[in-house]
């Protein structure tokens, strides 16, 4: 307990909130934990899949060391009350440094044990949470030679086993999947997300979606499985589980128009696929749209534009390329007469924007979760099971060519607004949109 307390001290950590997990700051070394490859030798596929994962990376890609190391750390040591941050990034994006107290680690390139990320130890030693519905790194790790498993009829030549109902269940997955800033809003929420919606009641775990089920022999010298997890944890970074995770229809309101006349076309999204709202997890900077436009019969394209609903904070989910965010990467990195980046990137003016904006403590648009004091000016996420409806308009103007006319709906995702990954001069596939759905209708100009 002294040398906790003394730990928390160096940290200067006083303010509660992130400061759940830091039960286990600091009380273990790096080689308390064994590595992956050593676990890879029986466990082939899984560690196969495991290094595919963004698990493996969490610690080590791009976007994760520029965001830690140029904004979240510098702002650390500069801004008391997100002083905690130093150590609660690296918590749950590398979490054997945080665990052997190795706060701040050193960047990716001096090769620390922090590179590991989300590793085999983390998951299958932790046992518990200190809390009863988890958030914030709040685990309980017990290293050594048993792992944490999801069976009952285990023996392994390799290490003790012990069934866990935890490693089974989606609290696993809260521990790090959902977090509150240090000023208290809910920055990352997809387990309470999930336990709010509808498959937390049928059952259909977290693990049933990111770890399906085949035919397998989980360890080399063990049992052949009719049902072995796979530890493929496919999120949006793969353009597989994003391709029709919502469902887009499209239709004219009229099936004739003139150059001159209004043309209103009609889109139904549906989330039938996710656990829990579209865009989930890392939500301040993750962007869902629909844009939508009309190819005359000689290849000119028109935009069509999204009909306001009159909603609260709605001018958040319109594309404008005039509206500017991100102001605080200047307060951050001291940069003088910084006038932020555009809000929207890329997105084409009138789309319809799928998101939930955050806000720092002045007021401003951010994309830094740990400096967000309000995100609750409005949601625009499709939730899952939740269908939505949208209207997108055009007058034609008098020289569209008559006609065989084509309106084309696309439904995109990106990672990081566009603006934010130029700004940090990232490669291109961190922010390059990709395709959730495509549709098509078409119309007569006459
Ligand atoms: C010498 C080979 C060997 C090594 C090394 C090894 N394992 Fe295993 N492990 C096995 C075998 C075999 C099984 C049993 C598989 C079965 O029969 O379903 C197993 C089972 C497991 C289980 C499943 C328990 C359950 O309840 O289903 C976990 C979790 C596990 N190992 C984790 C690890 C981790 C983490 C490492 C590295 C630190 C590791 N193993 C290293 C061979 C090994
Ligand atoms: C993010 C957490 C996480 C990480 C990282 C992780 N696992 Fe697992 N693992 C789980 C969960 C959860 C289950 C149980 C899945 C279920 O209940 O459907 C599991 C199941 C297993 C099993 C038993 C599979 C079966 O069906 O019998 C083995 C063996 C295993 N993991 C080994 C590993 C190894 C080796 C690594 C690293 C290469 C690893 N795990 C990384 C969470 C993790
Ligand atoms: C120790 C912390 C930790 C635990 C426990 C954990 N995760 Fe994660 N997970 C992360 C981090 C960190 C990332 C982000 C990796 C990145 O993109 O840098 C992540 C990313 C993901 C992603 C997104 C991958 C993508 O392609 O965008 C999925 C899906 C995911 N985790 C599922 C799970 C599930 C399911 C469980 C429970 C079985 C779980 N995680 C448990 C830390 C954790
Ligand atoms: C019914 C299936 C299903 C369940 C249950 C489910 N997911 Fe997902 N998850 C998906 C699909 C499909 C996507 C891809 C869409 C997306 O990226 O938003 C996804 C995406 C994600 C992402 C990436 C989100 C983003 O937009 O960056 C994370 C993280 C994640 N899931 C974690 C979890 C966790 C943690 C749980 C349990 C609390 C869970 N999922 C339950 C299907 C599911
Ligand atoms: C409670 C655990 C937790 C904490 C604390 C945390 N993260 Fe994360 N982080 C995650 C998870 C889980 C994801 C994946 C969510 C998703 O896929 O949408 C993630 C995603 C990210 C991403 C997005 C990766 C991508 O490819 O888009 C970045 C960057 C990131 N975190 C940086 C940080 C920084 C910097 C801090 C500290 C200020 C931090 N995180 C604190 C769990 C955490």
């Amino acid at each position: 307990m002294k040398r906790l307390l003394s730990v928390m001290a160096v940290s200067a950590v006083v303010a509660a909130p992130l400061f759940v997990g830091a039960a286990e700051m600091g009380k273990f070394k790096y080689d308390d934990f064994q590595k992956p490859t050593d676990c890879g030798m029986c466990h082939t596929e899984i560690y196969q899949e495991w290094k595919q994962a963004m698990m493996s990376q969490s610690f080590t890609h791009e976007w994760d060391e520029v965001e830690y190391f140029k904004l979240a750390l510098p702002h650390s040591q500069k801004l008391e009350k997100v002083s905690g941050v130093k150590g609660g990034c690296v918590a749950c994006h590398g979490p054997l440094a945080f665990l052997s107290g190795d706060i701040p680690p050193k960047p990716v390139k001096a090769g620390t044990r922090a590179n590991e990320g989300v590793s085999c130890e983390i998951c299958h030693n932790i046992t518990g949470s200190t809390e009863q519905t988890p958030f914030n790194f709040s685990f309980v790790i017990q290293p050594g030679d048993v792992k944490q498993g999801p069976r009952k009829d285990v023996k392994s030549p390799g290490h003790g086993v012990n069934f866990s109902e935890f490693t089974r269940s989606p609290e696993l997955c809260a521990t790090c999947h959902d977090e509150q800033s240090p000023y208290g809003a809910w920055v990352k929420e997809t387990y309470r997300e999930w336990k709010a919606g509808p498959y937390s009641k049928e059952g259909v775990r977290c693990q049933d979606c990111h770890m399906y089920r085949a035919p397998g022999v989980p360890g080399m010298g063990g049992q052949e499985r009719p049902d072995m997890a796979h530890h493929t944890f496919h999120g949006s970074h793969f353009p597989s589980k994003l391709a029709g995770a919502i469902d887009l229809a499209l239709y004219a309101e009229e099936d004739e128009v003139s150059p001159g006349k209004g043309l209103t076309v009609r889109s139904e999204l549906f989330n039938g696929k996710a656990g829990h709202y579209v865009p989930s997890g890392s939500t301040e900077e993750r962007m869902l749209w629909l844009e939508v436009w009309l190819t005359d019969a000689k290849g000119k394209r028109y935009a069509l534009k999204v009909q306001p609903k009159g909603f609260k904070g709605e001018e958040y989910t319109v594309a404008d390329s005039k509206a500017m965010a991100y102001q605080d990467i200047g307060e951050i990195m001291d940069l003088a007469n910084f006038k932020g980046l555009k809000r929207d990137g890329n997105v084409p003016d009138g789309s319809r924007i799928f998101r939930r904006p955050f806000f720092n403590p002045k007021g401003e648009m951010t994309v830094a979760q740990w400096y967000t004091a309000k995100n609750d000016v409005v949601d625009y996420r499709i939730g899952p099971r939740e269908t939505k409806i949208e209207h997108f308009k055009l007058e034609l103007p008098k020289d569209v060519a008559k006609g065989q006319a084509t309106v084309t709906a696309r439904l995109l995702y990106s990672q990081i607004p566009s603006s934010v990954g130029e700004f940090f001069k990232l490669s291109k596939e961190e922010y390059a949109p990709i395709l959730v759905n495509e549709a098509r209708v078409m119309v007569n100009v006459k």
